[in-house]
């Protein structure tokens, strides 16, 4: 008894009351000090305040202290019909103290543990974001390095003899793009597609989860073009996102587009996806209609387009079967219903491996396809700016061309000889634009109003041969700048941010932002 005691000791300091030898404890009357028995005149017997004693001796006790008699073992005050007969056979009580502080010291124990689980778990967290943060600030340091790696190379090389960042031609009023800044998007890499969402001052990049293992799949990483930093991730997609849209009522709903077989909405202000469209096919490309911005539009593998109307939930409310191949439409974009005479129709271009239509839109589910007269095969991406109705066709290098061309093309509208047949409408080539020799990626690239004014165009491709961007003259064709980054660029977006025009270009994992000036 006493080595077990003694081994339990430390544990039966908290909480367990101190104990006195002897006390009420044994088998024993504490008057006479002979063991009370379970009948006669030494039979177990009580007070009120619950201490026992042999029946004589208690009764002896009391009768003697009169008056004044009190409890022998705690001095509570006691009267002769005080006395209590207990009928027990054998009086065993369990000692149990050193049970119940051995209890209340394991409780003590597993939440001390349970603390300590959570501090160390929350430690962890904060190492992984550290960790992030160490490995974004060492791409950026490493950036910067080549970049001035570059500058030296290039300013000890004779004039002229690159170029980066140097205008080729006067047309872009004495201004250029001049590189702002770096941003690591995804370390892991698999970033696609770009978007701008004006009214939060932000660049979407879609990626896979940062944190595969706790959040999988795959969403878009913000930007904030005010401070120029990566911050929040919004998960979406299951699988890898192929489009981003934005309406033009300059809301904040993303339409998303990826190859889980769904197109999403989601909001920018909460972070949610707001619905949730099953396409049934992978989906390559997106948009909105943008003379009504209940429907979107989902390009899919097999080379349908789905017409979806935002009021209903459910399912899509058309179907555009494609009149010739079952490509995927790599690229869908939206020309707005014009007031302009020469083409007043709005409608959808969808673009795939094997060529373009033109859906015009007679209402919101009646459309008229209009196939483009594109060079059949290799055609990897169409762009369109609205304002002037020119659409970029880029080709990958193929049979007829050994290098990755961008041809500009102006929509136009025919009325037909005989009036009683509708008026067709097509394109004709207006300025080509030649890069490298190779195009593995389908990037996507980029046709706009030029931050210059004066009503002239930038056309803009990414160039894999030479991991840069190509910025054009549309009116002049000729090459403006030759914009460097690290990896082949996959994507460009020009924004503004307060009257300042940037441009923005992706790569599998790096951001780069260039201010006109
Ligand atoms: C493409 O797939 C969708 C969804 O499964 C289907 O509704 C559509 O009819 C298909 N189109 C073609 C051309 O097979
Ligand atoms: C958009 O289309 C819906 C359905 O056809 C129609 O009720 C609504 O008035 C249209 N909105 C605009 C702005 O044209």
């Amino acid at each position: 008894m006493s080595g077990v005691q003694s081994l339990l000791a430390p544990l039966a300091v908290v909480g367990a009351p101190p104990r006195q030898e002897g006390e009420g404890e044994g088998e024993t009357c504490s008057i006479c000090f002979e063991p009370w028995t379970t009948a006669g005149d030494h039979r177990l017997a009580t007070l009120r305040c619950g201490h026992l004693f042999g029946k004589t001796c208690i009764e002896r006790w009391v009768k003697s202290q009169g008056q004044e008699a009190k409890c022998p073992q705690c001095n509570k005050k006691a009267k002769r019909s005080d006395i209590v007969l207990l009928y027990a056979h054998k009086l065993r009580a369990l000692d149990n103290t050193e049970q119940e502080g051995m209890k209340k010291s394991l409780e003590q124990e597993q939440s001390r543990r349970r603390k300590a689980e959570l501090e160390s778990a929350q430690f962890r967290l904060q190492l992984q974001v550290v960790t992030d943060e160490n490995g974004k600030l060492r791409r950026q340091l490493q950036e910067l390095r080549t970049l001035m790696a570059q500058t030296g190379g290039r300013a000890s090389q004779p004039h002229g003899a690159s170029l980066q960042g140097q205008r080729q031609d006067g047309s872009q009023g004495g201004h250029h793009y001049v590189f702002s800044k770096a941003v690591l998007v995804s370390q892991a890499g698999g970033c696609r597609v770009l978007s701008y969402c004006e009214p939060l001052s932000c660049l979407l990049a879609s990626q896979p989860s940062p944190q595969a293992t706790l959040v999988p799949g795959c969403g878009v990483k913000k930007v904030s073009t005010v401070t120029m930093k990566a911050c929040q991730y919004v998960p979406i997609h299951i699988k890898q996102i192929r489009g981003l849209a934005f309406n033009n009522q300059a809301d904040s709903l993303l339409l998303s587009a990826a190859l889980d077989n769904t197109i999403k909405l989601t909001s920018l202000i909460t972070n949610t996806v707001v619905q949730t469209y099953n396409t049934g096919k992978p989906v390559w490309s997106c948009c909105w209609c943008l003379d009504n911005s209940t429907y979107v539009y989902a390009g899919l593998s097999n080379g349908s387009v789905l017409v979806y109307d935002t009021r209903d939930t459910s399912t899509h409310v058309h179907e555009l079967q494609p009149l010739r191949s079952r490509c995927p439409v790599a690229s869908l974009s939206y020309v707005p219903r014009a007031a302009s005479s020469s083409f007043p129709c709005g409608g959808l271009i969808a673009g795939s491996l094997e060529g373009g239509c033109f859906w015009e839109q007679l209402d919101g589910t009646t459309y008229r396809p209009h196939l483009l007269p594109l060079e059949t095969g290799g055609c990897t991406d169409i762009q369109v700016e609205a304002e002037s109705r020119h659409c970029l066709v880029t080709y990958r290098p193929g049979r007829s061309s050994a290098y990755l061309r961008c041809v500009l093309m102006e929509l136009a509208r025919t009325p037909q000889l005989d009036s009683a047949q509708e008026p067709s409408c097509s394109c004709y080539p207006v300025q080509t634009f030649n890069a490298g020799a190779s195009c593995k990626l389908l990037t996507k690239n980029a046709v706009f109003r030029s931050p210059a004014g004066g009503g002239s165009s930038l056309v803009c491709a990414g160039d894999e041969a030479s991991s840069s961007t190509m910025v054009w003259d549309a009116s002049s064709g000729a090459l403006v700048q030759k914009l460097p980054a690290d990896l082949p660029v996959l994507d460009i977006c020009p924004f503004e941010v307060n009257q300042d025009s940037y441009l923005a270009s992706l790569t599998e994992k790096m951001l780069k932002i260039y201010k006109w000036e």
